[in-house]
């Protein structure tokens, strides 16, 4: 037996029918991660449906208590509540869970890892067998950032997000294609169940419930997993998350400030190197980072920096990234990598 047929690995995909799922699958074809067989799975909805890798036809199958058994490694994307289902029994099966909802990410047995980042925390998987993937948003974030602070040591971040619908799934792609036809033929747009208005030629800044001090979900993510990812447990963070009507990427307006004050050209200097980053900074030239560029791309896109016109000492970027492949997919088959 050779040396890759010996460490190809059975791959389970559970949500393998969905946006993040079908783009798992790309990522492993075309990274050519070592795979013996893939085992697609999702609910009854679309237990039947069949999806091609590498040359070979699959016949998706809804998820039950056999469906991990010889498994080596298990890809989750498909929500919080089936992976808390789940996680437990694929890790049990001895598959190692990488996970892309956000039911682990905060439990403290469970690492979150971006490979640029915190590739070390890795040891902590043996733990539960599971490894949680961050937050879209958080992961292109924390890729610009995380170079920066270990130079000159973050000390605080304001981020405000321009998230694309495809972040909430399929449904949401239609929701915008259907709304914008409906405006554009001079018709209301028709409500869904995806957001709480139509988003088609609007900005919703609500993303996931709030709380009682009016902070959304989505926020307390971006702050939480910051802190988590790059071991700053004190890390000040502000947010603000909004959806926007494009299909895909997610931009981000960055303020960092430094215990060690950097000027924009040492930033650019350290991030044109950093692991994962793609500098794009001539604004002069019109040159900076755009979500249908990012599109389908793996890097995170990082350009506009310059010195914030606020908050003394600290610095303002601009960050784009594809939410489906480095804000999910990508990043989870680089985990699996690891492994
Ligand atoms: N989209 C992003 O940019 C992004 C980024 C980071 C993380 N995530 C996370 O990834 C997950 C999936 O997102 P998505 O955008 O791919 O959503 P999606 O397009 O709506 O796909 C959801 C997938 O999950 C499956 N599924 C839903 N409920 C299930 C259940 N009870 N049991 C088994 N399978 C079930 C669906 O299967 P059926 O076809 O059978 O319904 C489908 O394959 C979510 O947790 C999301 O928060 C998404």
């Amino acid at each position: 037996m050779s040396d890759i047929v010996k460490k190809a690995k059975k791959v389970a995909v559970l949500g393998a029918t969905g946006l993040v799922g079908r783009e798992m699958l790309k990522v492993l074809e075309q990274r050519d991660f070592p795979v013996s067989e893939i085992v697609p799975l999702a609910s009854e909805h679309s237990a039947g449906q069949t999806i091609d890798f590498k040359g070979s036809r699959y016949t998706v199958s809804a998820v039950g208590p056999d469906s991990f058994n010889g498994a080596d490694i298990a890809l989750f994307s498909a929500g919080a509540s089936p992976s808390k289902r789940w996680a437990p029994v694929a890790a049990e099966a001895g598959a190692i869970v990488v996970d892309n909802s956000s039911a682990w990410r905060m439990d403290s047995s469970v690492p979150l890892i971006v490979p640029e980042v915190n590739p070390e925390d890795i040891k902590e998987a043996d733990k539960k067998g599971i490894i949680a993937n961050p937050n879209c948003s958080t992961i292109q974030a924390v890729v610009a950032l995380y170079p920066l602070h270990k130079a000159a040591g973050l000390n605080y971040v304001s981020y405000t997000t321009f998230q694309s619908v495809s972040g909430t799934g399929q449904e949401a792609l239609e929701v915008l294609d259907t709304g914008s036809r409906e405006i554009l033929e001079g018709n209301e747009p028709s409500s869904s169940l995806v957001y709480p208005h139509p988003i088609a030629f609007d900005l919703l800044p609500h993303i996931g419930a709030f709380d009682i001090d009016g902070v959304s979900e989505e926020e307390w993510k971006m702050v939480r997993e910051s802190r988590k990812i790059m071991h700053i447990d004190d890390l000040p963070v502000s947010c603000t998350t909004v959806r926007v009507p494009i299909f895909r990427s997610h931009g981000e307006a960055i303020v960092a400030r430094f215990d060690k004050p950097l000027s924009p050209d040492e930033a650019r200097e350290i991030l044109k190197d950093a692991p994962g980053v793609n500098l794009q900074d001539n604004p002069g030239g019109s040159v900076y980072p755009r979500p249908r560029f990012a599109a389908g791309k793996d890097a995170v896109y990082v350009g506009r920096i310059r010195k914030d016109t606020g908050l003394e000492g600290a610095l303002a970027l601009w960050v784009v990234a594809d939410n489906l492949r480095k804000g999910a997919a990508l990043n989870a088959v680089q985990i699996a990598e690891l492994l």
